[in-house]
């Protein structure tokens, strides 16, 4: 009796461990590899399909024959010894569920993948509101484009350091004596921008005189 809810304990926890959602980030346009996260996997038929449930490929074991679906014929590559899909030529479109699975002497799902297509980040902009005229300390805005925040320079830090948006896009700003930098980044990119503080923050006062 112990021993049978032990296995049976196993196997719920396979079912869970083996089902969980696995989530992917990818560049739109580059490919993705999806791994079917099982070592040597018993079966006759193995599928790998979308959420529309359309079967992106059919294999077949004992042929080893591998049969593409037409919507993904050019685009589409099946490792017939680790079983695992690649699909090129990433579109927003194609963001969505994932699923391998077989069926033999039963049906089991390998492995379920949540796939986001999303754009690189564009550069950030740095650009300063008002300059160095001591005491006042020299602000700017670091501008991602879907997000931005200002803040001031006080001659060896500035705040805030890091936000994130509700979309994964992070802005992220460090500054040392002699640089500001701003880092903008989402989970497929990032793109930083560094400017020199006397370049960006140069106190009017000093302006002035070089221009004499
Ligand atoms: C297929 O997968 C095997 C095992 O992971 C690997 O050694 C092999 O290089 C892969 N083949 C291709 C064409 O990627
Ligand atoms: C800097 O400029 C941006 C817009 O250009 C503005 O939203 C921000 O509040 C300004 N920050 C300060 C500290 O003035
Ligand atoms: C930030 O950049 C975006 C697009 O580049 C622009 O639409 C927006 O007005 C800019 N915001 C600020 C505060 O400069
Ligand atoms: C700038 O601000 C930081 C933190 O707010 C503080 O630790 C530092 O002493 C300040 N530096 C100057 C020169 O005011
Ligand atoms: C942000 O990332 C988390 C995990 O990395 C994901 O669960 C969530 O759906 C993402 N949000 C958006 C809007 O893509
Ligand atoms: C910018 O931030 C990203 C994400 O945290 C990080 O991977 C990358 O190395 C940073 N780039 C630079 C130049 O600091």
């Amino acid at each position: 009796m112990a021993l049978r809810l032990f296995v049976l304990f196993i196997l719920l926890m396979n079912n869970t461990g083996l089902c969980a959602e696995i989530s992917v980030f990818v560049k739109t346009g580059a490919l993705v590899q999806l791994d079917v996260q099982t070592q040597e996997p018993e079966f006759l038929i193995l599928f790998w399909s979308n959420e529309k449930l359309e079967n992106i490929i059919t294999y077949v074991k004992e042929t080893k024959s591998v049969r593409p679906n037409d919507i993904y014929k050019d685009r589409v590559d099946f490792n017939k010894t680790s079983f695992s899909l690649t699909l090129k030529n990433m579109q927003k479109k194609d963001s969505g569920l994932y699923k391998a699975r077989t069926s033999g002497q039963s049906e089991i799902s390998l492995v379920i993948y949540r796939v986001t297509v999303i754009d690189e980040v564009e550069d950030p902009v740095l650009t300063v509101n008002s300059s160095w005229s001591s005491p006042q300390p020299c602000s700017f805005t670091c501008n991602g484009s879907n997000s931005f925040f200002s803040s001031v320079f006080n001659g060896s830090s500035c705040s805030p350091e890091e936000v994130t948006s509700a979309d994964n896009h992070t802005l992220k700003l460090s500054c040392s004596e002699d640089s500001i930098t701003c880092n903008y980044s989402n989970p497929v990119s990032s793109k930083t921008v560094v400017k020199k503080v006397n370049e960006l923050c140069a106190p009017k006062q000093f302006c002035i005189r070089s221009e004499l």
